[in-house]
């Protein structure tokens, strides 16, 4: 330092050294509480996972309206952790199967036009009343779901 250059009083130095030292200090312990919470969270999750009300364990679980599923139509949706299909017939019965095909696992939906269950993997194919192989290489039918119509709310699962 020569002497033409300005000095900074002493006290204004010591001030900004602390004010960074606190700070990479702070950051520190941040990083560390972080790590330890985000590794600890998939372990407490895994060993301990949420409770789930009756009604999504077994019990039977309210996925629509006969309005929301008019006749002819039928859509795909999670039933206790299972894909599920719920088909409305058009003449107005209501069925409910799995809708994971017995052949290799695939995701079914509906085939809307011909009225049956489709299996896209390997054109699997499955009657709407009843879930039987139509044809395609499933070797079994879709297991049904309980299904139960009440007022107008479809209910499946359950007993
Ligand atoms: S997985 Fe469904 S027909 Fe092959």
């Amino acid at each position: 330092m020569t002497e033409l250059e300005p000095r900074e009083p002493q006290g204004e130095v010591e001030a900004t050294n602390i004010g960074r030292r606190g700070f990479v200090r702070y950051l520190f312990g941040f990083s560390i509480v972080s790590t330890v919470v985000g590794v600890l969270t998939p372990v407490v999750s895994y060993l301990w996972p949420p409770s789930r009300s009756a009604q999504a364990v077994g019990g039977r679980v309210l996925v629509g309206t006969t309005a929301d599923i008019p006749p002819g139509k039928a859509t795909v949706l999670p039933v206790n952790d299972k894909p599920v299909i719920v088909v409305h017939t058009r003449d107005g019965q209501v069925r409910a199967f799995s809708a994971i095909c017995t052949h290799l696992g695939c995701v079914c939906e509906w085939e809307e036009k011909r009225q049956f269950i489709l299996c896209p993997c390997h054109d699997g194919r499955f009657n709407a009343l009843t879930g039987a192989v139509m044809a395609g290489p499933p070797p079994a039918p879709l297991p049904p779901v309980a299904t139960v119509v009440e007022g107008g709310n479809i209910y499946v699962g359950g007993a």
